[in-house]
């Protein structure tokens, strides 16, 4: 069985992971405490001191490494520069760089914000990169160090990532609904929600069936929404579940309205048609995601501590 290296094993898709990739090689999971939700532990990275990663890379001496760590706070990430760089651009391009050395495969996520949303149709990923604020650049110099490395594997980017476990967008429209009866959400950003489900599936798909794919293929949901049009479906859903006892009533706002440290782009979504001709078959409609998604949250989850 192949050993597959698996960085933030407690996000989002770090999690999905974990169970899509068990069937392609025995797991080595990372996060930053060395300690799993269960309480099982597993291996530390800690991308604040990337020094340590060869250590980490040579005493497991991995068949694939998977990184699916990131300082993902678009927010926070314009006060904490160098945090944000070094998770999301410094230790990316330690670990290309072992990658290449070695000739192993390393499977890399990015993000829709490094456009600038400008553009009046889906991104594909040869369109220029211009991220608007510092998530999105330390996102773009993450790729452009992994490419220049040379290093096997993909870079695959995503966008609007949400699921049953994390911290997400999701999560937070169910808590806010179960604590009041109207919300306002922004209504003039564009893009794809895409379950960390399908992102985990997909990625599998590709270490077993794909294993030569390289460079930057973009992965997504189908369709497009605005966080409004998303949140409105997610409450109806939930409500239609018994997810949320009431449906409040969800205002549109602007950008403008519910001003953020961080600029984000208007229109983000990602053309995926070269990983639809390399799997042979159209990727889901984001409706459809989010109806799976829900099915899987226990009417009785606690949301306040998220
Ligand atoms: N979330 C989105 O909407 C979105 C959109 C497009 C692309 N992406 C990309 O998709 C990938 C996975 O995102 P996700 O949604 O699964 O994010 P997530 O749920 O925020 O998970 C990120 C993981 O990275 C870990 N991490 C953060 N800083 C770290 C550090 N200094 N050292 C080691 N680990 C660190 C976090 O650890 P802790 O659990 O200890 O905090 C967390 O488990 C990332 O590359 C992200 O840029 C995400």
């Amino acid at each position: 069985m192949k050993k597959i290296l698996l960085l933030g094993a407690n996000g989002q898709i770090g999690h999905e992971l974990r169970r899509s990739l068990s069937a392609q090689g025995t797991i080595i999971p990372a996060n930053r405490t060395g300690l799993l939700p269960e309480g099982t532990p597993c291996e530390v990275a800690d991308f604040d001191h990337p020094e340590y990663l060869p250590a980490l890379l040579e005493r497991h001496r991995p068949g694939i490494v998977v990184n699916a760590a990131a300082f993902t706070a678009v927010d926070r990430a314009e006060e904490y520069v160098d945090a944000a760089c070094r998770a999301n651009a410094e230790a990316p391009a330690l670990l290309a760089g072992y990658c290449s050395e070695h000739g192993i495969p390393l499977i890399h996520y990015s993000s829709d914000y490094v456009f600038d949303g400008t553009g009046d149709r889906p991104y594909r990923e040869e369109d220029p990169a211009s991220p608007l604020g510092v998530y999105g650049a330390s996102k773009r110099a993450g790729e452009v160090a992994i490419l220049e490395s040379g290093a096997p594997g993909v870079i695959l980017r995503t966008s609007w990532v949400y699921g049953a476990y994390g911290s997400n967008f999701l999560l937070t429209m169910l808590r806010q609904a179960r604590a009041s009866a109207e919300l306002r959400v922004v209504s003039d950003q564009r893009g794809t929600p895409t379950p960390a489900q399908l992102i985990a599936d997909v990625t599998a798909e590709i270490v077993a069936a794909h294993p030569d794919t390289q460079g930057i293929l973009h992965l997504a949901a189908g369709g497009e929404t605005s966080w409004h049009g998303f949140a409105e479906a997610i409450l109806a859903g939930a409500h239609r579940r018994g997810l949320i006892p009431r449906l409040p009533r969800v205002l549109p706002v602007t950008s403008s309205d519910y001003p953020a440290r961080a600029s984000r782009p208007a229109y983000s979504r990602l053309d995926t048609g070269k990983l639809e001709a390399l799997l042979g078959r159209p990727m889901p409609a984001w409706e459809t995601g989010l109806e799976a998604v829900l099915d899987h949250i226990p009417p009785d989850l606690p949301l306040d501590s998220m």
